[in-house]
């Protein structure tokens, strides 16, 4: 009789081994292994774009036929863009977040925009029962078209379903829930994940259905489940946010299809998610004005200039110790921001507290707000303020001088934009920018800085 084969699996990463191992040689994590049996072989058989799409023979790339790339348009701005113009068919995409951060809510409008278009759409959810999935869509609003509800986790219920109804678009809310019979393992783990999205592979390759794909993401930022599910796809959109705003980006990492560069800003409201149409402005809300410690920088966040304020707090401590915080950037370059002040502008911190603030809930790791994070520290500290219609960008070196950013040309027009009317930023890319009504300084060093902040 044959033995059913047993083999392991690092759950970060997705290597296989045919014994256990505390370090996983591919990602050097620790204790990552599980068992899982290794029959769902078979399964994944002929699954795949290779049996699909191609006749099994070389074929010289000017002989493949061009078949347009069919895009469905959601009506949802922001979620068309990150795409790259729209759905395409055929296309697998997984949509990554943690709980609670609008996932479920998200896939659903696109449902009812969907369906309002009289495209044929089936929603499966292994999480919630039909009764509070029409609990949500009566929050976002009334639903013109038919949506096809399923609420269900066997995958060959599922397959019998999808085969039956023949959807144009079908959402899968979420992988980890879903399970395959003659796989012996738990729903979530590496290899029922792994199984599944195999089937939807299939699904979508072969009868061109368009899938969205929902994923959790672990405590370190991942979908859960072997990395394998980020390389079966097309697409990788993630939904991040601070639980404390209420603004939500929609970020795409892989895209076969289009750029990763771009964003879809949203806001969580009572019925639903918001487009942010103008995020400077949405971030910029309630910017005060005629204070100290407070700048405006322009940030990029993939090819999308947005504007946000930097803030700075410097305090006498009343510690040995002084504290530095900072939210919404690396603390680590905040720290080493102010030991170049220290050094380059002869100012002494060391019986100052220090509190940097990027305002509207927003992470910025960008280099190019170092500059914007100096003059506010600076303001903070000699109690003076910066301008109201000036911004600044720049990034700064350890010797002081003040280096060129990427995209400078983006970030300048957008605060024209805006309204703004003084920019200060590197030298270098000042030199090269050519058509613009603001005032642009260029500076060589955060000395210069100085005769700015009065
Ligand atoms: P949900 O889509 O269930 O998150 P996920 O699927 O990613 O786990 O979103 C749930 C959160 O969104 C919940 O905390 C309530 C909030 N929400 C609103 O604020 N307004 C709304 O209209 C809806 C539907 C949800
Ligand atoms: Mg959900």
């Amino acid at each position: 009789m044959a033995k059913t084969k047993i083999a392991f699996f690092c759950k970060e990463c997705g290597f296989e081994s045919n014994k256990w191992l505390g370090k996983c040689p591919a990602c050097n994590q620790w204790d990552t292994f599980a068992e899982a049996p290794r029959a769902a072989k078979k399964v994944s058989k002929g699954v795949g774009v290779s049996s699909s799409f191609t006749n099994n023979e070389p074929l010289e790339l000017s002989k493949v036929s061009m078949t347009e790339n069919e895009r469905l348009k959601t009506g949802m701005r922001e979620f068309d863009r990150v795409l790259g113009g729209g759905i395409v068919k055929g296309s697998l995409v997984l949509v990554g977040g943690d709980p609670g951060i609008g996932k479920s809510t998200l896939l659903l409008q696109i449902c009812k925009l969907l369906t309002d278009q009289e495209v044929k759409v089936l929603y499966i959810s292994g999480e919630e029962s039909l009764h509070q999935i029409k609990m949500r869509a009566e929050r976002i609003g009334k639903f013109k078209g038919e949506l096809l509800l399923y609420s269900e986790t066997n995958l060959d219920i599922i397959e019998e379903a999808i085969h039956k109804v023949k959807p144009a678009v079908l959402i899968i809310d979420s992988i980890q829930t879903m399970f395959k019979e003659d796989v012996s393992a738990a729903p979530g783990s590496v290899s029922q994940v792994r199984e599944s999205t195999a089937v939807f592979l299939k699904f979508a390759k072969t009868f061109g259905i368009s899938t969205f794909i929902v994923g959790h993401v672990t405590k370190e930022g991942m979908v859960a489940g072997p990395r394998v599910l980020e390389h079966m796809v097309d697409t990788v959109l993630y939904f991040e946010g601070d639980s404390g705003a209420a603004y939500r980006m929609l970020r795409g990492v892989k895209n076969r299809f289009g750029s990763t560069n771009e964003i879809g800003v949203f806001e969580m409201r009572q019925n639903g998610l918001a487009e942010v149409k103008n995020p400077s402005e949405y971030m910029l809300q309630g910017k005060p004005k005629g204070q100290s410690g407070s700048v405006v920088c322009c940030s990029m966040e993939g090819t999308r200039p947005i504007l946000i304020e930097t803030q700075a707090l410097i305090c006498r401590t009343n510690f040995n110790m002084p504290r530095r915080t900072s939210a919404g950037t690396d603390y680590n370059r905040v720290n080493l921001l102010m030991a170049v002040m220290e050094k380059r502008l002869g100012i002494s911190m060391a019986e100052c507290d220090a509190y940097v603030n990027v305002a509207g809930g927003m992470k910025v790791t960008e280099p190019a707000l170092d500059l914007a994070i100096i003059a506010a520290v600076l303001s903070s500290y000699r109690n003076l303020v910066i301008d109201d219609g000036m911004i600044i960008f720049g990034e700064v070196g350890l010797t002081g001088e003040v280096r060129a950013v990427s995209m400078a040309e983006q970030r300048v027009l957008e605060a024209e934009k805006m309204g703004y009317e003084t920019c200060i930023m590197p030298a270098v890319n000042c030199k090269s920018m050519k058509t613009s009504h603001m005032k642009l300084i260029g500076i060589t060093n955060i000395k210069e800085i100085i005769n700015y902040i009065k």
